[in-house]
């Protein structure tokens, strides 16, 4: 048994210099600035926060997707950040990211079955074809698809059902943790709460972490154990799901209350 936490966030910074215009003054663009937070094994914890305020680049970085300027990650006690590609490979298979837009990550001329199989042949997790297609099959069920979605194009399915095969894919690599990126922001509100009872259905199978990223309130308080709050690229708050709006909280944590207090809330996933 080790005692270190899943993922591990210290400091962790990212600027972007980006000009105004074609030939206009540079300036700093501060995406993420000092976040630290941990994620214990089997947690979901979700960070949240208004459009630009970082939590996509949190997702890019601890996914190796883009680099920090400053800080460290550390997953299961050992540090990623910086990484070489053919050092990043074995981590690529145990912490995926599953992004908002299940069509772009999906490619629309190949079948359901061989874009779930290759990762698993590429990355090792399954030693032939046969396995990796009885594999694909297997996982379909899991997340709720039947079998002969193998032999169907992307297009095929509605997009509750790509984000279906999404998960499957990053399953299929056997992954310990999900990055998840607005992995419903997309789809309605229904659909969205099958995606998120799905989701916790394979937690408790699989005993898989989440960092589930969102901008909607209401659907992380449901679904996290804890919640971050990120301002300007900066945590504000790092609280229990249960506490949140039962205690003083951080500005932005209010507007963000406020603002769900307009929204309709979520079937099926009360708290
Ligand atoms: N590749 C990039 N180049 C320049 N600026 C970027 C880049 N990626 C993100 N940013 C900026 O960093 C900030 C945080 O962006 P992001 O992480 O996408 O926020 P969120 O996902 O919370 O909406 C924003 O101001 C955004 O414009
Ligand atoms: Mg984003």
């Amino acid at each position: 048994m080790t005692a270190s936490p899943l993922l591990e966030i210290h400091g962790l910074t990212r600027h972007y210099r980006v000009r105004t215009g074609l030939f206009g003054p540079r300036h700093e663009v501060v995406a993420v600035e000092g976040v630290d937070f941990s994620i214990e094994r089997g947690e979901i914890v979700g960070i949240i926060g208004a459009s630009g305020s970082g939590k996509s680049t949190i997702g890019r970085l601890l996914t190796g997707l883009d680099e920090p300027d400053g800080g460290e990650i550390l997953f299961d006690g050992a540090r990623i950040d910086g990484l070489s590609d053919r050092a990043r490979r074995p981590l690529r298979r145990r912490l995926q990211l599953v992004l908002q837009d299940a069509s772009s990550a999906l490619n629309p001329r190949r079948r359901v079955g061989p874009q779930i199989a290759t990762p698993m042949l590429r990355l090792g997790v399954a030693g032939s074809r046969e396995e990796a297609r009885e594999r694909t099959a297997q996982l379909l069920g899991l997340v709720g698809l039947s079998p002969d979605a193998a032999e169907r194009y992307p297009h095929e399915f509605s997009g509750g059902q790509r984000q279906r095969i999404n998960i499957a894919r990053s399953l299929g690599v056997e992954a310990e943790c999900l990055i998840l990126d607005e992995p419903t922001s997309a789809l309605d509100v229904s659909v969205q709460a099958q995606i998120l009872a799905l989701l916790l259905e394979l937690r408790q199978q699989l005993g898989l972490t989440y960092l589930f990223i969102s901008h909607n309130l209401a659907v992380v308080q449901s679904f996290c154990d804890r919640i971050l709050v990120l301002d300007e690229g900066r945590v504000v708050e790092n609280v229990a799901a249960r506490l949140i709006g039962r205690r003083a909280m951080a500005p932005a944590t209010l507007r963000l209350l406020e603002a769900d207090l307009s929204m309709s809330p979520v079937p099926g996933v009360t708290s």
